[in-house]
């Protein structure tokens, strides 16, 4: 069956609340889906090369070239991304560049319906943390808005800091546990955050599913 909506997540953790959150929406598209983990591909930044101009098809042999025919065949997809540094992860950036090569005479991007999924270790409103959730989502919407999409909405996932499971959350002068959520703050006062312990998150994925599957019917 031909594939209509893509899943693509930037985050390199296994089943990660990322990957489960996108994988989620696609299934309450009751379309046809597939799941593509990008830590899984070999694939480098756009060259800015100009080398896909004519051809649409980008002139690196890796295996964002393939990703590239598969995303120019769907008329929707759900992007999900992890906030290192406060901003959007590499690999998803990356993915956006490359399907630069699209775009080129033909608008190969052009109306794509598009949800997106980012997962952050830091809650809203933390003082003297920058705003990781609204600034990935935002690159993600500029990305859609630049090249003519349609943005159905964006899911913000309360994941976990990568201190949680490195073993030193407590002791490590450093501890991003404490740095987000206070000195008295522990491993086990914290806990581990899962997408699926927040029912309205559960409500919104279906929300976003519905919405993708209304823009595919309407448009196939
Ligand atoms: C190198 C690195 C830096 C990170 N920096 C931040 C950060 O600045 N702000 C933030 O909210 N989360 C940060 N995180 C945490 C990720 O956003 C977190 O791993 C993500 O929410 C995935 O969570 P999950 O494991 O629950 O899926 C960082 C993670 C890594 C690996």
């Amino acid at each position: 069956m031909k594939v209509q909506v893509l899943g693509i997540s930037g985050s390199p953790i296994p089943e990660s609340n990322t990957d489960r959150a996108v994988k989620q929406i696609l299934e309450h598209t009751g379309l046809a889906t597939e799941f593509v983990k990008l830590s899984e591909l070999q694939f480098s930044p756009c060259r800015a090369c100009l080398g896909c101009v004519r051809t649409n098809e980008c002139v690196i042999d890796d295996d964002a070239r393939e990703l590239a025919h598969r995303f120019r065949d769907v008329p929707a997809f759900v992007l999900g991304a992890f906030t290192p540094y406060s901003s959007l992860d590499a690999r998803t950036k990356a993915f956006m560049e490359r399907m630069y090569c699209l775009r080129h005479r033909a608008g190969g991007n052009q109306g794509k319906a598009g949800v997106s999924v980012i997962t952050t270790a830091c809650p809203p409103g933390v003082e003297n943390l920058p705003p990781a959730a609204e600034t990935a989502a935002s690159q993600i919407a500029f990305w859609m808005m630049e090249e003519g999409m349609e943005n159905l909405g964006s899911m913000v996932v309360l994941g976990n800091v990568p201190c949680i499971r490195c073993g030193y959350g407590d002791t490590c002068p450093v501890s991003g546990i404490k740095m987000i959520h206070g000195p008295d703050a522990t491993v086990e006062s914290v806990g581990v955050k899962t997408f699926e312990q927040d029912e309205a998150l559960g409500q919104y994925a279906r929300e976003l599913g519905e919405k993708l599957r209304a823009a595919v019917l309407r448009d196939p």
